[in-house]
This record gives C-alpha cells, structure tokens and sequence, in this order.
C-alpha cells in the first residue's frame, strides 16, 4: 500500500522487468499528496485503520452518521445465505428524503443542487429546495398513473434534469427504475422493459446530441407497437420540440401532468432492502443481466465513495461528473452519491465536441467546477487534439480528478494530471462495476501518494485480492484474477428474476477455495511489489469500449439474425482512443457472397447491428471471410482473430482443426 508517510516525495524506481506492466510499474513515480489537501482533507489514514479493526462496526457507523434512517437498524449483515447479502435489514429509510428532504429542513434549501447545461447552450438551475419540490410533484404523478412501491418503471431520456426527477421519484415511492440508455435500439429497450415487465416508461420526445435532436418518443412507440407489453403509461417530457405520434389513452405530458400535482408529497420509510434499481448490462451470454440494487446498503456505500474519493467540501465544491444517467456511474455518482451528500453539481445534456471541441473545459471554467470524474476515453481523445484547447481556458478551479470505467495509461493519466489539473490535482482511478455498485478500488486523495496507471488500494472496509485460476492467493509481482473477498454493502443482490444466473456468474467460480466463496469481477489484475493493484482488462468475452460495456455474444446473434450471414465472430481489439473497438468476422450465406460486394454487406451489417442494440454496438470494422479459425472442438480462436484485427503477426495455430484458415484469412485480407 502507497501511503503518503512511506512516500515523502517522487520516487522514482528502478527498472529492471522485462514485461511491459512491470517496466511501467517501475518506471512509474509516484505523486504524494500536496500538504495543503492533506491538510483540509476529509480522509485519513486512520479511516484503513477503523475498517481493519471492525469491518462491520465501520459500515454500521457510516450508514449512521451518513444517512437519516425512519427506523434505525441493528443488524449490520446477515450473510447467512451466501451469496445472498442483506444489509441494515431491520432498518427502514427513504432513499430520496435522503437526497433532498433533509438538506432543505437543515437548512441548505437554497444550495444549488444542480446547474444543468442544455448541448445548445441553454441552461436551468435547481437548488435543493426546488428539486425536492418538483420530485414530490413528480412523485404524486407516478402514483396518480398507478405505480406503487415494487413497480417497476422504465425510464429512456436524455441527460436533462427530469431524467434525475424521475429517477428519485420512482425511488421515493418504492418503486423500482430500470433506466436505458437513450442511445439503445427500440429492441434493446423493449427487451428490457418485458424482462422488469415496466408499467411505466418515462420518455421525452428528443435530446439534443452533436447539434441534432435524436428522437427518443418514436423509438418508444417502435418499441411497444406489435405485440402488447406490461406498459400502461408512457410519460413524456417535452425536450426536443420534434414532432411525434401520440396514442391518448397511454401518453401523458409530464408538464400537464407535473402542473396539475400537488406539491406535498410525505417520504415513506421502507425498508433497507427494498429494490432500488435494475440497470442491465452485458455478460458473456447474448442476453443482458439485470443487475438489481437495493437502498440502504448501496446509498451508505455510494455516500461514502463520493465524499472521501473525491474529497467532498458541499459547501464549497463544485463536482461534475460527465456520465450519462443510463449507465452505472450516472446512477451512483450523478444521482445518489452526490444529492445524499448535499453537493452542488454540473449537469451536461450534449457531447464533448459540440459545437466546439473547448465545450467541457468552457463548462468547467463558466461553473468553476472543482471535483471532475471522467472516463480515460475522453482524455485520450483531447490529449490527441492537442492542448491548446484545454490551454484556452481557465482550470484553475479543479482540485480533483476522476478516472472510471476503463484502465487509464500512464500516459493518459500524466496529461490529465498536468494538462487538466495544472500539475496540482490529485487523480482518483476508481475501479469498480455496475455490479458492486459503488466504488472498490481507488487512491484517496490527501491519504494515498499516486501512482500512474494503478487504482491502487482497496477503499476502506473493501477486502479485495488477486486469485490464481485455482483460488490461490498471487504474491506481489504476480498477475491473476480480481476477486473481492468479502460482502459489501452496495453489492449486487442479484440479477432480476434469475437467482442461479447470479450464482453462476459471479459465485461459482471461486465457491470453494481459501476465505470463499468470492466474487468473481471477471477482470484480470496485478500486483506490484508495493501490493498497489493494476487492472488489466476483462478475461470474458465482454469488450470495454469507450468505457462501455458490450459482449461479443450480444453482437454475434445480432449479426447472424440477419439473412446474408452464415457464421460470425466478434472480438474487441484494442484502439488507442476507445480502449477496445468492435471488430467482427462474417461469413456470408452462400447466396448473398455472390450477390453482395464485401464493402455492402458490412454497411449493410453495421446499421442493421446499430438498429438491433443501438449505435455503440456498430462494428467498426467488419471482415468477410470464407472461415473462420475453430478449434478442433469447434471453438471459435478469438486469439487469433484479435491478432488480425490489430494488424499482429499471427500466434501459434497448431491448434487449429484446419490449419490453414489463417493463412487464407490473412491473404484475402491483404488483396484489399
Ligand atoms: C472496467 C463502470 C480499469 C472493468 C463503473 C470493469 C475499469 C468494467 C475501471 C465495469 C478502472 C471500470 N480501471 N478498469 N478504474 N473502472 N473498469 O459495469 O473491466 O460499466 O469490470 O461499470 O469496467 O464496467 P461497468
């Protein structure tokens, strides 16, 4: 562990490792924390100290001291049926009096909760009193359309401050969001809202996106013409001022809606283990698992991260976080952890380059924003644009810097450091999933001396280590696999409506090994001779791309439901800006190789994909082959594929059922 007191100043280390993590690693200084943080800072060591101690007496006394608990609870885990965790259970709370409610009646009703920015450059500021009032109203219109606690509602909106309303409203009543990403297909959402079997969905007509409003209602209405769904009501917010359909006994106006609510609205306390949210995300299979959160355990943990990772003052701090709300960052570090903490954030509708590419750094100065969380993608992006565009602005507010969703090179994270944070910021790479919720992996600023490329340390009162594939404990300086090694409190309680799904995914792997079961992340990780823990990409066929997952099988039976394909295959190869791109092997039926020329068909096969999941998925590359490298049990060689999708030369193939499918592969390739 890399604690400021054993680091007094950079240390630069000796290389002698040949392998490419090692030299990094050795290479690498490490940056302690200015005295001036540590000095203000909200985390100590002593907090590594407390959890050692007492695991559960520490959770137990930041679910107190953090959250406003209706009825105060006495057990802290019943782990009596693992891996079915139940945190806080006897006690009950309301997530989103937690959220609002108690920061207006302490007094801080007049903080800015949130300063949103419309892609087009309008803007809209809410404090704390004016979204408690609107999520009231908003809650009163959910139950006045029939949704009560355990309903499951949808919600598919761009990133506009109703899509934060909605969420806490559904959470206020006890209902259950299951929030899609606005740039899923109309498959992808009606997928998901008849697994959750919604009731609801809460829509707008358009976002606005790169200058353009997308239209989100008519995917809606694609999504439940045909066949009849769970959904009686579909809400929509008025955005994009595009025109749309409009069926009368289902849609409703959110602003008719919202102005015809009464404005009280009482936060009933459930229970602690009252579903919160399902949010789907991919697996290996082609069928996407819905991850379920419940409210106590996950709001502690949420709070927690928030305010000690990024060193929270709410009083003075002006915290943004770039994630969309339809993943699980938006989820815990736009909506919950920061309104629990009574923060004042920035809120960004659009992209990063529109209308020009100085949009977030302009964002940043126009708000002063001092805490930043973004994904390594993004940086990378900009460090190719040159800093002359961050340089025109003013940063000198940020003190800061998050990384999430995707490893961040050590390149990356020095320009982020220097350019972005003037050589002053600490950065938080935060390792952790859409399953365990929250944060698990991350330096503390003001604690921790950073290291370049490594998420270094488990948070306090996490017990994560690195596994051998047989269960067994890796020394430092070795490589395994990511496992955590006790409960948590914003785990993942499951995967909704499939109990032996998420037994098998996460729990059987390492079920009866030394201190298991453990839970199986699906990451590969490294420890360097400091016990500092690097992470090296998923071991699964699930790609990151642009810190957003996909799997390789969701695309595949996308790609072979079309009728031109016979057989494909999907790798993730690795981009230097996105992480890992989309690259997929097709073979063609018979008929269509003939007919069709390779460049149609896999335009052809792109839209089609992007129109079956959404845009994210697209290919950016697609190879036609007349193979594809199989094992002799007929498994398909992704290895190999991946050599040929990033240009390598091509790995050993004795393997190979037919030995000569990758010579034939790779000269038909190189004819183009
Ligand atoms: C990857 C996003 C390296 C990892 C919060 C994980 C990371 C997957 C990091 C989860 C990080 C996330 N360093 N890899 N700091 N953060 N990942 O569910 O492979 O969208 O398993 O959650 O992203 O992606 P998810």
């Amino acid at each position: 562990m890399t604690m400021s007191t054993s680091t007094p100043q950079d240390s630069p280390q000796t290389a002698h490792a040949s392998h490419n993590i090692d030299t990094l690693q050795k290479r690498g200084k490490t940056f302690p924390p200015p005295p001036e943080f540590a000095a203000n800072a909200i985390a100590d060591a002593g907090l590594y100290e407390k959890a050692r101690a007492d695991r559960l007496g520490f959770w137990a006394e930041q679910a107190r001291e953090i959250l406003d608990w209706q009825k105060p609870f006495e057990s802290v885990l019943d782990w009596s049926n693992p891996p079915f965790a139940r945190w806080f259970a006897d006690g009950e709370l309301n997530v989103a009096y937690n959220c609002l409610d108690r920061h207006v009646l302490a007094g801080n009703g007049d903080r800015v909760a949130i300063h949103w920015e419309g892609e087009p450059g309008d803007s809209r500021t809410f404090t704390y009193a004016e979204l408690t009032e609107k999520v009231k109203r908003a809650a009163n219109v959910l139950e006045g359309l029939g949704i009560g606690a355990g309903d499951r509602v949808a919600i598919y909106l761009p990133m506009i401050p109703e899509a934060v309303i909605s969420m806490l409203a559904v959470a206020r009543i006890g209902a259950v969001h299951s929030v899609v990403f606005g740039g899923f297909s109309a498959e992808s959402l009606r997928t998901r809202i008849d697994d959750a079997e919604a009731k609801l969905v809460i829509t707008a007509d358009g976002g606005w996106r790169k200058g353009k409003v997308f239209p989100l209602k008519p995917t809606v209405d694609t999504a439940l013409g045909g066949e009849p769904s769970s959904v009686e009501h579909v809400l929509v917010v008025r955005r994009g001022e595009n025109e749309i359909e409009w069926t009368d006994e289902r849609d409703v106006w959110w602003h008719d809606a919202m102005d015809g609510a009464d404005e009280e609205h009482e936060a009933r306390g459930f229970e602690a283990e009252q579903p919160l949210y399902i949010l789907y995300t991919s697996g290996t299979t082609g069928k996407p698992k819905g991850i379920l959160h419940t409210s106590g355990g996950y709001l502690t943990q949420v709070a927690f991260t928030h305010r000690t990772v990024f060193d929270l003052h709410p009083e003075t701090d002006v915290y943004w976080c770039t994630a969309d709300v339809g993943w699980v960052t938006g989820h815990s570090y736009v909506v919950y952890g920061p309104l629990a903490n009574g923060a004042t954030q920035v809120m960004y509708e659009g992209t990063p380059d529109t209308p020009h590419p100085g949009r977030w750094w302009e964002i940043i100065q126009k708000y002063g924003v001092t805490i930043f969380y973004a994904a390594p993608t993004a940086i990378r992006s900009f460090m190719k644009l040159g800093r002359e565009i961050p340089d025109a602005f003013d940063l000198s507010s940020l003190r800061v810097l998050g990384s999430v969703g995707e490893p961040i090179n050590p390149e990356a994270w020095n320009w982020y450091r220097n350019v972005i944070g003037g050589g002053r910021t600490p950065i938080v790479d935060t390792w952790w999933q859409t399953e365990t919720g929250a944060m698990m992996i991350s330096p503390l600023p003001g604690v921790t001396a950073t290291k370049p490329g490594s998420a270094q340390v488990p948070l306090p009162g996490i017990s994560v280590d690195v596994r051998d594939d047989d269960g067994n404990p890796v020394p430092f300086g070795g490589g395994g696999l990511l496992v955590v090694t006790e409960p948590w409190p914003s785990m993942l309680r499951g995967i909704w409506g499939d109990p032996d799904r998420f037994v098998e995914t996460y729990w059987e792997k390492f079920a009866n090994v030394p201190g298991g079961p453990l839970y199986f992340a699906g990451d590969g990780a490294r420890r360097d001779e400091d016990g500092d823990i690097w992470l090296l990409g998923r071991v699964d066929d699930v790609m990151n791309v642009s810190g957003h997952r996909l799997s390789t099988a969701e695309i595949e039976s996308s790609l072979v439901s079309h009728p031109f394909v016979a057989e494909a295959a999907v790798v993730g190869a690795s981009d230097e800006t996105t992480g890992q791109a989309v690259v997929a092997f097709v073979i063609l039926r018979a008929d269509q190789a003939e007919a069709v020329s390779a460049e149609d068909a896999s335009a052809i096969l792109r839209h089609h994909v992007g129109q079956q999941i959404g845009a994210i998925a697209r290919p950016r590359t697609i190879f036609v082959v007349t193979e594809l490298p199989k094992t002799r049990s007929g498994k398909i060689m992704r290895r190999l594929l991946r050599d040929v999708a990033e240009g390598r030369e091509i790995g050993d193939t004795t393997t190979l059922a037919d030995t000569q499918v990758m010579q034939i592969i790779s000269e038909r390739l190189a004819q183009k």
